[in-house]
């Protein structure tokens, strides 16, 4: 996979590619993450990204010109299924969301900063809008980050265990049950016997069970998804 980041601050978004799974998943060459600096794609000698909103009103309307010109060139190297734009009044993003893009050879994401983008740009381009929350970030470069690294462990070969992506909370649209590790016993706060019992049909029906009443109480809206 591929992923192409447009952005006005790629200082903003570098370093989570440089730590952990991330990095581990580029080194290993199962995808392929490259940086666009916006202002290199600018047509002035301001080197400017964007200008005041048609019709007045407050706020910053990111250009269409520089945008245009660095996704065409993108282009002319290669096809992108998709191109996606981190706005708040996207889609949110959830698991299935990650899963489909996830099975994507090349996408390319735009990240949003002051008011957005112009228009033209969404009516142009994008093919998909994605929020990572109703919450109102200063730009899309922490959201695009969130989204590539949901997505980047799903790719195989890029998590140790092959399953652990699988047993996730909201694969299958329930959260995760409680997880234990040494000791068995901390300070009179004990492990569930269950889980001792050698008995794996056991353990997993418990674990089913818990994973269903913590999203019942917890998330009750993922059942009726
Ligand atoms: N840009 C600003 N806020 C955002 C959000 N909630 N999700 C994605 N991109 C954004």
């Amino acid at each position: 996979m591929r992923i192409d980041i447009i952005t006005v601050l790629p200082e903003l978004i570098k370093s989570p590619f440089e730590a952990s799974i991330l990095k581990r998943a580029i080194e290993a060459d199962l995808v392929e993450v490259h940086f666009h600096n916006l202002r290199d794609y600018t047509i002035d000698n301001y080197k400017s990204v964007d200008d005041y909103q048609f019709g007045g009103g407050a706020g910053m309307v990111m250009l269409i010109e520089p945008i245009d010109k660095c996704i065409s060139s993108l282009q002319e190297e290669r096809n992108y299924d998709e191109i996606i734009y981190m706005t708040p009044d996207g889609e949110r993003l959830n698991q299935s969301i990650a899963n489909q893009i996830s099975l994507k050879e090349n996408i390319i994401i735009l990240c949003g900063h002051y008011k957005g983008v112009d228009q033209r740009v969404r009516d142009k381009f994008i093919t998909r809008e994605i929020s990572i929350g109703d919450y109102v970030l200063s730009g899309g470069e922490l959201g695009a980050a969130v989204l590539c690294d949901a997505v980047i462990r799903l790719i195989p070969g890029v998590l140790g265990n092959e399953t652990s992506a699988l047993t996730d909370s909201f694969q299958d649209n329930l959260l995760a049950p409680p997880i234990y590790t040494r000791p068995r016993d901390y300070k009179g706060m004990k492990v569930p016997e269950v889980l001792f019992s050698g008995n794996f049909g056991e353990i997993e029906k418990w674990r089913e069970e818990q994973a269903y009443k913590r999203t019942q109480e917890r998330r009750p809206d993922l059942l009726n998804d």
